[in-house]
């Protein structure tokens, strides 16, 4: 087909046929327009190019590796900006006005929560993916449809009519990572002051960290297939590291592993009724 021949109409229908696809994203940072002239013609040499040194060449010098560093200045404003919010519509607030994390140019919506808030279970998830951009509300999703019916199948749900069973939900990261790329560490380690305080104001009885990114951040340690299965502590709470529910769409063998944690999850809740 002979792009350059098309007219606007022709070209509009074109793009939103590979948006239908589920080509939403350009690759680089920024669009490349491939039509561009080069100021200047590569010269298309007659013999074979002298090989380029790989140091300096700059089509072959390798990025500059990132800084493992967390940004410490980023750290301490969410530190500030996390300790001065009272109330967890203050926290979303503060969490959407934070402007140190690149995260958030690249994001149609900042993801909060969703559920109950004060429920005595919350999950806390990795960041949010194309559905949850583009609806505001964490695990939306398939994955989220597939937590819905875990909780379901112990008896809980985000909204539930005993408050008792009513779950809160939210993640480390409030924005989707671009291509759903894992958060960096220096990302995770501006957000945790904000994950921290939101633990400590919705007051969960107990947190369910889903992933490794949630293990990651919240105790510093990740490989869910050893953490996953026993009570440890986060934030000063009982934790439960378990699969994530998008990993077990990829390995549905996995789930009967998460129902044995499910099935902790629910007799930790009553052990813990019955001693109130
Ligand atoms: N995966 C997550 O960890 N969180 C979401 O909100 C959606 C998918």
């Amino acid at each position: 087909m002979q792009v350059d021949r098309l007219d606007h109409h022709a070209l509009r229908a074109l793009l939103e046929w590979q948006v239908e696809l589920g080509a939403t994203e350009a690759i680089c940072d920024a669009p490349v327009n491939r039509y561009e002239v080069p100021a200047k013609a590569p010269r298309i040499a007659a013999e074979a190019p002298a090989p380029a040194s790989p140091a300096t060449s700059p089509a072959v010098m390798p990025a500059a590796a990132p800084s493992a560093a967390p940004d410490q200045d980023a750290v301490a404003a969410a530190q500030a900006a996390a300790a001065g919010a009272a109330t967890l519509e203050a926290l979303h607030a503060a969490i959407a006005a934070f402007e140190h994390c690149e995260l958030k140019r690249g994001a149609r919506n900042t993801v909060f929560a969703d559920g109950t808030p004060g429920a005595r279970m919350m999950v806390v998830g990795e960041s949010p993916g194309r559905d949850e951009d583009l609806q505001g509300r964490p695990f939306v999703g398939r994955a989220g449809q597939l937590l819905d019916r875990m909780l379901d199948a112990i008896g809980m749900a985000r909204t539930h009519p005993e408050p008792d069973q009513g779950v809160y939900i939210t993640n480390i990261v409030p924005w989707r990572p671009p291509q759903n790329r894992d958060p960096t560490p220096q990302e995770i380690a501006m957000l945790v002051p904000f994950v921290a305080r939101h633990v400590q104001l919705a007051d969960p009885d107990i947190l369910v960290l889903v992933g490794n990114i949630a293990c990651q951040a919240l105790l510093g340690r990740k490989g869910i297939t050893r953490l996953r299965g026993s009570w440890t502590e986060a934030l000063g709470r009982p934790a439960l590291p378990t699969f994530h529910p998008a990993y077990l769409l990829r390995q549905p063998h996995l789930k009967r592993a998460s129902w044995h944690d499910l099935l902790m999850i629910r007799a930790r809740l009553r052990q813990q009724e019955a001693r109130e």
